[in-house]
Order: structure tokens, then C-alpha cells, then sequence
């Protein structure tokens, strides 16, 4: 494993400088010419596994940079690194944590051990009790306090809490039993929680409380306010037993907040946050679209997580997703990413992908602890097609940053109308080969355009990009496309050297905002000490609260 110990720091690997001697060669190379010398680039530079065809041949690479970035996925020691995360080594270093989620979607009888034990049967005992419970709610058999159906599920949760939920829900809606009404709270925000609830009754509503820490401020603070709402309406503090029910890791905190622990859903510290949304943090999901779906779903991570972890890195989608991101990111200097799904039940999912992303390889020191001396994780933003079309991709096609793109569409539509799905799929295609070829000042002048506006008119080209497609959006093919963008990440961190499974950034700003809490008190004479603008706002904040404020 690659500790930044026993391999050479990554900037001395062979790979890494005979890929700093290639970049030159390859820069000014244009995918015209890419294209045009070479007719079956497309054939060559495609890859297709467990159901997903990934087109890299978009992309600003010959074959000898695709044989240095795989020398260099060999050399910085990935293959080591899958192996020791599936076998539940603690490869999230800084907390000492194995990193095990590929075991949230192993089959029953499969063994994963973590700390000598296995950790699968743990596993499916929490898929049955949630099925269980989802079983319930979805017939009207678990009814509220009063004794009404259940009709309306609010996920309160943040993060890794809430991402996945959402986003899952949106991305597998299709599916979903159309007579339960969901809504996620997350924004510590009050009208996060005020617009979820304002049109619907207490009596009929099932709060899951999300948090793998079950402290989460924003949570912690949604969840009382949520306690509040009910028993407000429902006036018997039994009732909190029947619309509550919790997700954690942490038994003792959910029974302090009164939920009954028999309608606790456990999870534990080697799943991440973000890496959550197959745990018990899919209850919502769940309930939303079956047990049966649930599980197609994890059968698609699976399936993933198996090729992952056997295909030759040639042929490894996670792996060729990941090398080609370094590529532009470490080399070309591109500092962001663009996801861009021709699926509108995949709007949030560029959302789910910015904390998967970032919060994993957002990171500026090594395992070992030493600053690195190259870039790690890129931004990752996107919006679905064709909005961005008519909004972003001006700058994506002829600003002056390079950005390249994850396009990634479905064969078959879900709600066929007319022929909404040619015409999506018409511009998929269209912006990726646009990008990729744009259109010469020679071509723009012989449409007639004036040699003035030429300029303004003209396409550089040679904007890379992925065409990801898959058959249909069913559970199981999301469950493989979120793992491809997992394990994308998971190669990257560890030909990195950082820990992608930790997320220490978070702590300072929460840290300040509990000591900022009692200085916002409008009454209080405070001793501010924090630097001259924060105390001002501070100040500011405290004067806005005074009775007298705005007369
Ligand atoms: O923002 C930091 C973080 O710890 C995320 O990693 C996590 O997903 C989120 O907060 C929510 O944490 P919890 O599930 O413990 O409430």
C-alpha cells in the first residue's frame, strides 16, 4: 500500500515523469487530427462492463499516454490498495476506520471481515428489518399515533445523510409508490423544515432521523424542531415512538432523544458518510421504491464493486474514469469537472457527486502527513441536459478554461413521449462532438459569415470528454453508475497518497459557529475576540434582534 512510505512520492514514480516528458507531445495534438488519422480510435478507446459503455475517445490521449497513466496506476501501488480495502484493512488512516462499503452490497454468504469478524450477515440483519419496516409503512400497516396511515416520509439528515437519499429518490422516482408523499430536510435553515412541512398533517407523517453521529448540529437541531411539530399536534408524548424513527451508529444518543432503539436502524463506523446511501441511510429510498428494487440496486453496486476489483486496469472503468480525470487535472492544469446527466431523474446527482467527490480528494497533505507537491481532487459541478446547454456550456465551448465532460444518457426512456428522447439524445451527442471538433474560422467564413464576426463565431474544439451510456434507468443500473464514480474516486485518491475516506475540513467552521451561538444573543455585553470583520458582523447580527431594530 502506498502510505507515502514504501512507494516514492508520487511526482518520483518513472510513470509520473515520463508522463511529464509526454505532455508536451500531446497538448497541442487536436482531436480532429486524433480522429482523423486514426479511424478506429473509436473503437479502440471504448470500454464496456456489467452493462455500462464508457467512450473515452474524446479525450486529449494516445495510446502511449493510456499505457503511462495505467504504468503510473501500477507503480503508485492501486492494485495493493483495492486488495487492502477489500479486505477491511484501515485505510482511512486518520481515524483508523476500514472502509467497507463495497460490504453494504455484498451478497448474502459472501464473507467480509472487519477486525476478525464478518461483517455480511451484520449486514443483510439490517436490509431485513428495514425491509420489514418498509413493508409496513408502504401498506398502512404501521399507522401514526391516531391511528392514520402513514402517507408522508421527511428524511431529516445532512451530508452523506441526505445527499444519497435525495438523490436516489429523484434518480429512482419512476419506481416509487405515488401515494407516499417525501420530503428531505437537511438546511439548518428554518425554512428548510417550515416549507417541508406546511402543507401536511402530523397525524400522517414519519420522521427518519438521519445521522450517523446522531450530533450533527443542523440534524439534531431539525429533529427537535420536527419533535415539536408533532407533538404540538398530536399532544401525547407517545407519539414520538410512532412518527420517529432513527438511522445511526450511535444507540445511546437516539434513546436519549426518545426514539425507541426497536426503531433504530443500525449502521456502522467503517461506512463513510458518503459512501452511506446503500446502508440504512437508504431507509427512505426503501420505502419509497420496495425492498426488492432496494436490493437490485445493491446488486448493481456489486457488480460494479466485482469488476472494480478483478478487471485488468486496461478494461476497469473506474479505473480508466479515474486516470483520465488526473490527466487533465494534474497535467492540463483543469481545475473542475463537468457532470452532465441527459436524465432529468438524475438532476440531484451531480449534487450526490459534489460531496462524494470533494469531500473525499479535497485534501492537501499525504498519508504520511507532508504537504503534496501536486494537485489532488478537481471540483465537480454539473446540471442535467439540456438546461445547462442553455446556460453554461457558452464558457464550456469557447471560454478560455478547459473543462472536460461526463456525458452520461439511457438508451431507453423511461416516460416515451413523442420524440422527446431522439431529440434529448440528439443533443447529447451533438454537444460532445461540438466540443470535441468544433468549427474552423475557414468553416465559419464559407458559410458566408463576414470576416469580422468570424472570430466571435468560430470553435476552437478540442474539449475532451466521456459519453457514458447505459440500457435503461432501472435500481440496478444507478446502483453501477454511483459505484463506477465511487471506485473513480477511490483510484485517485490512492494514486494521490490521501486519505479520500476522512474529511477534517469540516471541523473548524463547525467549531466556530458553537462558540458564535451565544454571541448572537442580542442582550449580552460580549468580549468579542475574533478578528475585526467577524466581530463586526457579529455586532451587526446582535443589533437586528433588538426590539428597537428597524423603527
Ligand atoms: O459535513 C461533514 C459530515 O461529517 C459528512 O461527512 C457527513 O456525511 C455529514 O457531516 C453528516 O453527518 P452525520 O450523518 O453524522 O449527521
Amino acid at each position: 500500500m502506498n502510505m507515502g512510505t514504501s512507494t516514492p512520492p508520487l511526482t518520483k514514480l518513472a510513470a509520473w515523469q515520463a508522463l511529464e516528458a509526454h505532455y508536451p507531445k500531446v497538448r497541442d495534438l487536436h482531436l480532429r487530427k486524433l480522429f482523423a488519422d486514426d479511424t478506429k480510435r473509436a473503437e479502440r478507446m471504448t470500454a464496456e462492463a456489467v452493462g455500462i459503455y464508457f467512450d473515452y475517445s474524446k479525450h486529449r490521449i494516445t495510446d502511449e499516454t493510456l499505457r503511462l497513466l495505467l504504468q503510473l496506476a501500477e507503480e503508485s501501488g492501486l492494485r495493493a490498495r483495492i486488495d487492502a480495502m477489500f479486505r477491511g484493512e484501515k485505510i482511512n488512516v486518520t481515524e483508523k476506520r476500514a472502509v467497507l462499503h463495497v460490504a453494504l452490497r455484498a451478497p448474502n454468504g459472501q464473507s467480509m471481515m472487519v477486525d476478525g469478524e464478518d461483517v455480511v450477515p451484520q449486514v443483510h440483519a439490517v436490509l431485513d428489518k428495514m425491509a420489514g419496516f418498509s413493508n409496513r409503512v408502504r401498506s398502512g400497516e404501521w399507522k401514526g399515533h391516531t391511528g392514520k396511515r402513514i402517507c408522508n416520509v421527511i428524511n431529516i439528515g445532512i451530508g452523506g445523510s441526505d445527499l444519497g437519499p435525495v438523490m436516489a429518490y429523484e434518480a429512482l422516482r419512476y419506481y416509487s409508490q405515488r401515494d407516499l408523499t417525501f420530503r428531505f430536510v437537511s438546511n439548518i435553515d428554518g425554512t428548510d423544515f417550515a416549507e417541508a412541512t406546511r402543507d401536511l398533517d402530523a397525524e400522517e407523517t414519519l420522521f427518519i432521523i438521519s445521522s450517523k453521529t446522531f450530533a450533527t448540529l443542523e440534524t439534531m437541531t431539525n429533529a427537535h424542531t420536527a419533535r415539536d411539530w408533532i407533538l404540538k399536534s398530536l399532544k401525547h408524548p407517545a407519539a414520538v415512538a410512532r412518527h420517529f424513527v432513527a438511522v445511526s451508529t450511535n444507540a445511546a444518543a437516539v434513546a436519549m432523544f426518545g426514539i425507541d432503539t426497536a426503531n433504530m436502524f443500525e449502521f456502522w463506523d467503517w461506512v463513510g458518510g458518503r459512501y452511506s446511501m446503500d446502508a440504512a441511510i437508504g431507509l427512505s429510498t426503501m420505502i419509497a421504491i420496495g425492498s426488492e428494487h432496494f436490493l437490485a440496486m445493491l446488486d448493481g453496486f456489486h457488480q460494479m464493486d466485482e469488476h472494480f476489483r478483478t478487471a485488468p486496469f486496461e478494461r476497469n472503468l473506474p479505473v480508466l474514469m479515474g486516470l483520465l480525470g488526473l490527466w487533465y487535472n494534474n497535467f492540463f492544469g483543469a481545475q473542475t469537472i463537468a457532470v452532465l446527466p441527459y436524465e432529468q431523474y438524475l438532476k440531484r446527482f451531480p449534487a450526490y457527486l459534489q460531496q462524494l467527490t470533494m469531500e473525499s480528494n479535497g485534501k492537501h497533505v499525504t498519508l504520511a502527513g507532508t504537504e503534496v507537491d501536486y494537485q489532488t481532487g478537481p471540483i465537480y459541478w454539473g446540471e442535467p441536459g439540456t438546461n445547462g446547454q442553455h446556460s453554461f456550456y457558452q464558457l464550456i465551448h469557447q471560454g478560455t478554461k478547459l473543462i472536460p465532460c461526463d456525458f452520461i444518457g439511457f438508451l431507453q426512456p423511461l416516460n416515451p413521449l413523442g420524440r422527446h428522447h431522439d431529440l434529448l439524445f440528439s443533443n447529447m451527442f451533438a454537444q460532445a462532438e461540438a466540443l470535441a471538433f468544433g468549427k474552423t474560422s475557414q468553416e465559419v467564413q464559407a458559410e458566408g459569415t463576414p470576416a469580422w464576426l468570424a472570430p466571435h463565431r468560430t470553435f476552437e474544439g478540442n474539449r475532451p470528454s466521456s459519453t457514458i451510456l447505459l440500457e435503461r434507468l432501472t435500481p440496478e443500473a444507478l446502483g453501477k453508475l454511483i459505484a463506477l464514480y465511487e471506485h473513480s474516486v477511490f483510484t485517485q485518491g490512492a494514486i494521490w497518497s490521501i486519505d479520500s475516506f476522512d474529511q477534517w475540513g469540516v471541523e473548524l467552521g463547525k467549531a466556530l459557529a458553537v462558540r458564535i451561538i451565544p454571541e448572537l444573543e442580542p442582550a449580552a455585553e460580549h468580549q468579542l475576540t475574533h478578528d475585526s470583520s467577524t466581530n463586526a458582523l457579529i455586532r451587526r447580527y446582535g443589533r437586528a434582534k433588538e426590539p428597537s431594530h428597524g423603527r
